[in-house]
């Protein structure tokens, strides 16, 4: 019952709204992400990085669990699992396998020929089981792959080639944006953006949407962006709320007591981002 995200991002594109991605970690964050987006009617992209897929026991885990709950939760809007930031042809083939309905393949630390000619072999496969793909042009600041590193802009020729030559379902073109909490707004580069959107026609995937405020966000989906990926703002908010309950209960040790109460918070903060990127009732 997974779909790619090709149908729900260039439906997105065309209505000028964003899909989020939604980062899990766990069962909890699993629920909590679904739950939202049954509640407002929302498609919903789950993200699941390497590190969180080796977290949670593997590919075939995350997938069953996905699944699973799609059936238990009686969940009807579209949902895509998709890997964030795949390392490589392998990695991404084997999520694929596993019934992940779509993979990024992340190159953009190497020189561009190498970045189209590994992204072209994913298409390949991923298109061949009906899975999409997006990959990645330019820096997002902060950190990346366990790379802490500058932001550095996506060229957009480089741009246009990646989406022409290795046929890909969303670009991930960095124009300023930050992974993880940062002070400060990010300096996004609009311009550029509305050039890249203009030449490529391809959905563009904005990394980093922890902390951008709403008039940068609601600028970014006007000048092409159809997905948003939002990690840290969900763990922050459960973890504050974890802190409280710890903090205000000396004899807790039940970790149903400990980690669910913050279940709710994630789904909250998820539901206020999908009215924010207008993806709500567009299920
Ligand atoms: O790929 C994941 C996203 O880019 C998450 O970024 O943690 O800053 O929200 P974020
Ligand atoms: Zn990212």
């Amino acid at each position: 019952r997974l779909v790619s995200m090709t149908d729900m991002l260039n439906k997105a594109l065309a209505e000028k709204y964003a899909v989020g991605q939604f980062n899990i970690n766990n069962l909890e964050w699993t629920q909590a992400i679904l739950q939202a987006a049954q509640e407002e009617k929302s498609p919903v992209i789950l993200g699941a990085s390497e590190g969180a897929v080796k977290y949670m026991g593997g590919f075939t885990v995350v997938s069953a669990m996905v699944n699973a709950l799609l059936e238990e939760m009686d969940i009807t809007v579209p949902v895509a699992l998709h890997l964030d930031h795949g390392s490589s042809f392998d990695t991404c083939k084997a999520a694929i396998d596993a019934g992940f309905s779509s993979v990024m393949i992340d190159h953009s630390h190497d020189p561009i020929e190498d970045n189209i000619s590994f992204t072209k072999k994913v298409v390949e496969y991923a298109h061949s089981k009906g899975a999409s793909v997006e990959a990645e042009i330019g820096t997002v600041g902060g950190e990346e792959d366990g790379v802490v590193g500058g932001v550095m802009y996506a060229d957009k020729e480089e741009c246009k080639r990646i989406v022409d030559e290795a046929g890909i379902d969303a670009l991930a073109a960095a124009l300023g944006s930050v992974h993880g909490d940062y002070d400060g707004e990010p300096k996004l580069g609009f311009d550029e953006m509305k050039e890249i959107s203009e030449l490529t026609g391809a959905p563009l995937v904005l990394h980093g949407g922890s902390g951008i405020p709403t008039h940068q966000i609601e600028k970014a989906i006007e000048y092409g962006h159809a997905k948003i990926n939002v990690n840290t703002e969900l763990q922050q908010v459960w973890a504050k709320r974890t802190r409280e309950v710890i903090a205000t209960n000396e004899k807790v040790y039940d970790p149903r007591k400990i980690i669910g109460p913050g279940k709710a918070d994630i789904t909250e903060t998820t539901k206020a981002k999908m009215r924010e990127f207008g993806s709500s009732n567009k299920a």
